[in-house]
């Protein structure tokens, strides 16, 4: 009788990045959460960390956003967990972090994610202090389409900032952190009163205005902030450290209502003239998605089929 073959069968634990993260923690084992293997922390969620997941059997890698039961402890949060799953469960999109799986144990909730290995946004501008105008156009043109295509979903993201824009291997943006996602059915639902986001990246509306505010417009300021930030280097309404009372809310509002929008010498009329249309205190007067892809400098990288 001839040997029996051994199985052919992939060993995990031979993959280069399991190898390097066992160098760095050498007495610790390697936690499992399902199939996946967990390895370094690539972020701090609000409910927990994303770890960076490696199939046991296939070596893919992933990202596993781990969320503690313990701390999604009421209904509010853990509704806030559910909507990130059921809007992640409708997007399909190139700039659109996608959903592989969600993992439920004793302990934990795991949603598994597409890996961005380009890291944040935020790091690769500081690294080059601040980008070309050729590269955030490219960049800009992404994030663009990707919530011109959850718009359309009648989503919207209501969180838009540098944190939560990463990059896939090939430099391209992937948005994440549907936490603050919400649906706005027709017109009259454009009109949503929950106030979320970060408030260096959030619109006027949101604090300033009592009750309801119009959905679409708010992810307009947000990416009307990233594009400046990717071309200033800075954000255009930082709750400035030399300001005793930064931390106040309120204040920074009344600075954006009140201040005209200024730029560094290195940034283009083109540009100028596109953000001057987004950074719109009253979102009345605010460009829509669709004049903004419409803009001359988003030419170069038009997004064709879609305006
Ligand atoms: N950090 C948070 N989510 C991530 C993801 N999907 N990919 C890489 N890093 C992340």
């Amino acid at each position: 009788m001839q040997p029996t073959e051994p199985a052919l069968s992939y060993d995990v634990y031979q993959h280069p990045k399991a190898i390097a993260y066992q160098q760095q923690h050498p007495r610790r084992s390697l936690p499992k959460f399902g199939p996946y293997l967990l390895l370094q922390t690539l972020g701090e969620g609000e409910f927990g960390k994303v770890k960076l997941g490696l199939h046991e059997e296939w070596g893919e890698e992933v990202a596993v956003k781990l969320m503690r039961r313990g701390n999604v402890d009421n209904q509010v949060r853990l509704s806030k967990v559910e909507r990130e799953i059921e809007v992640l469960k409708k997007l399909k999109h190139p700039n659109i972090v996608r959903l592989y799986d969600v993992i439920e144990t004793d302990k934990y909730i795991g949603i598994i994610l597409e890996y961005a290995s380009g890291g944040e946004l935020f790091d690769h501008i500081l690294a080059h202090r601040y980008l070309r105008e050729k590269d955030a156009c490219k960049l800009f043109a992404q994030l663009i389409s990707g919530v011109w295509y959850i718009h359309q979903k009648k989503i919207v993201h209501r969180d838009l900032k540098l944190e939560n824009l990463l990059l896939d291997r090939n430099r391209n943006v992937i948005i994440t952190d549907f936490g603050f996602a919400n649906r706005f059915e027709h017109k009259a639902d454009d009109l949503m009163v929950t106030s979320c986001g970060s408030p260096c990246y959030a619109a006027p509306e949101l604090v300033i205005s009592e009750g309801a505010y119009v959905g679409s417009a708010v992810d307009v300021w947000s990416c009307g902030v990233i594009l400046y930030a990717m071309l200033a280097g800075y954000l255009p309404f930082d709750d400035d450290p030399s300001n005793p009372d930064g931390d106040n809310i309120n204040l920074l509002y009344k600075y954006i209502v009140s201040t005209t929008l200024t730029f560094p010498d290195y940034v283009s009329e083109g540009a100028r003239h596109l953000l001057g249309i987004m950074l719109v205190p009253d979102p009345k007067y605010r460009a829509s998605l669709q004049t903004v892809m419409q803009h001359e400098w988003l030419a170069p990288y038009l997004i064709a089929g879609l305006v």
